[in-house]
């Protein structure tokens, strides 16, 4: 029988001299200190190497998880931190944070652009539509605005998107992108010809993330404390104006800087130039929504700014670089359904299915506690939730560990605050006729009476 005795090697590394004691000391995971980090244990000098050699087991096997999935869309992007400033008091339009808290409020925003189709390493001036998010920690909660660099949208069927994103990214079989499918469903599902006419001009490749609006493309509900409401869509626009490339500009780009975009924003924020955008909003009373001569919810369309105007209500500014991507952009979790009291969703059918979507999908990419991470986490939560994946923050946000969790009948944590306004009441004033009536679409025999039989819940 051999013994081996277990040797430390150390691989030749000169550790620097740093003079200074106050440096940390480096550690294992577990905080026991290391004499270097290139140090691995063997079983003699040329032995295999060894099971207890948890420093080596360690750094490994934390390595090999240092991936998340990316984003099922939207994977490539980047952002950055600032403000949004009220700078209007349209409390008659909607009683949400942060408007009801006056004039001059600022709340602190994250903002992350990205395109659409392409994989996290993809280029960043790749043709496609720009997303547009925002994440705004009001006084009363989060409210994200998930929007494109587009004021309308390829579909306004909640189905269609898992299908319409098929035919844009990689070919199963080949894994390749493939223009033919590509063009084959914007040629079967025409009602997408607008938002293509927009991806084929030079809005489909800007030059810049901070010159280029943003726009809801869903119309929301607005709401005023007296309960009135109003349609509303949100036009987010670059103060700088917009900036496109041509399509030889974006292609050299491609091969020269995969990451364009994301170095032209940064390096903005760090010479301080930084980006800013006017926020503004079209409204649409009830009333006026039964003389639109489209479904006031379809976002294939637009509402001409000649007829419904613009109104200025707030200044968006960008101002920080993130100091840790991964913490601070990669793990942002953006959701339609972050609103404040004062804005609710239409009965758009894309909206709607995204207010499911996104939470959906971070619970799986993030975890079911994606809301407690730094960037994401709103200024004031408490609620019974409890536990779960990487739980952190001991229990329901701030509601003390040892709190009932349920509303028991002994003790009250947390005060409760009724909606202030009926839901009911601000329903549509009229069931929409469905879709479809004003766009000639060519689908197989059958698969048209088909498809509307199903939007009129025939099915
Ligand atoms: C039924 C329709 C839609 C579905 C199911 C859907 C689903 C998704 C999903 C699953 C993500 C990835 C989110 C994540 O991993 O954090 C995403 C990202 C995104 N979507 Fe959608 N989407 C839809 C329509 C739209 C529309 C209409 C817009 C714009 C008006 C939009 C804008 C965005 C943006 C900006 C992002 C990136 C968010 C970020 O930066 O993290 N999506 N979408």
């Amino acid at each position: 029988m051999v013994f081996f005795l277990p040797v430390l090697l150390l691989t030749g590394w000169a550790h620097p001299s740093f003079a200074n004691d106050t440096l940390p000391v480096y550690t294992d995971g577990g905080g026991h200190p290391v004499s270097s980090p290139y140090d691995y244990q063997r079983a003699g000098p040329n032995g295999p190497l060894l099971l207890q050699d948890f420093h080596l087991i360690d750094t490994l096997s934390h390595f090999v998880r240092e991936r998340i999935p990316e984003r099922v869309v939207h994977a490539k992007g980047s952002g950055a931190h600032g403000y949004f400033e009220v700078t209007r008091d349209i409390t008659n339009i909607t009683m949400a944070a942060p408007f009801s808290d006056g004039v001059g409020t600022k709340v602190p925003l994250t903002m992350r652009f990205s395109t659409v189709a392409g994989e996290a390493g993809s280029p960043d001036t790749n043709r496609d539509p720009r997303g547009f998010a925002i994440k705004m920690r009001t006084s009363k909660g989060i409210w994200d605005w998930v929007f494109n660099n587009t004021p309308v949208f390829f579909i306004r069927d909640p189905t269609k998107f898992p299908l319409f994103i098929h035919s844009q990214k990689r070919d199963p079989q080949t894994n390749l992108r493939n223009p033919t499918i590509q063009w084959d469903y914007w040629s079967q599902n025409q009602e997408a010809i607008y938002q293509v006419m927009i991806l084929f001009s030079n809005r489909g490749t800007p030059a810049s993330w901070a010159q280029m609006h943003g726009w809801s493309g869903h119309t929301y509900k607005w709401v005023t404390a007296t309960g009135d409401w109003h349609y509303v869509k949100v036009k987010v626009i670059a103060d700088a104006g917009l900036n496109n490339l041509n399509a030889t500009e974006a292609k050299n780009l491609i091969s020269s800087n995969l990451d364009y975009n994301t170095q032209e924003l940064q390096g903005r924020i760090a010479a301080g130039n930084f980006p800013s955008w006017t926020v503004a909003v079209q409204t649409m009373t009830p009333a006026e929504s039964l003389k639109w001569k489209y479904d006031v919810n379809d976002m294939t369309k637009i509402w001409p700014e000649a007829e419904y105007p613009l109104l200025e209500i707030g200044k968006i500014v960008l101002n920080k670089n993130p100091d840790n991507w991964f913490a601070e952009i990669e793990q942002l979790a953006f959701s339609p359904a972050n609103m404040p009291f004062g804005a609710e969703p239409s009965n758009d059918p894309v909206l709607q299915a995204r207010l499911f979507a996104y939470s959906d999908t971070a619970r799986h990419r993030l975890g079911p506690n994606h809301e407690q991470i730094p960037v994401n986490c709103p200024l004031a939560v408490d609620n019974y939730q409890r536990a779960g994946w990487m739980r952190v923050d001991g229990g329901a946000g701030t509601l003390p560990p040892g709190a009932a969790n349920y509303p028991s009948s002994f003790e009250a944590p947390v005060s409760f605050t009724p909606r202030p306004y009926n839901l009911s009441a601000i329903a549509d004033p009229k069931q929409s006729s469905g879709y479809g009536s004003d766009v000639l679409q060519t689908f197989p025999p059958g698969f048209r009476a088909a498809e509307r039989s199903i939007q009129h819940g025939i099915h």
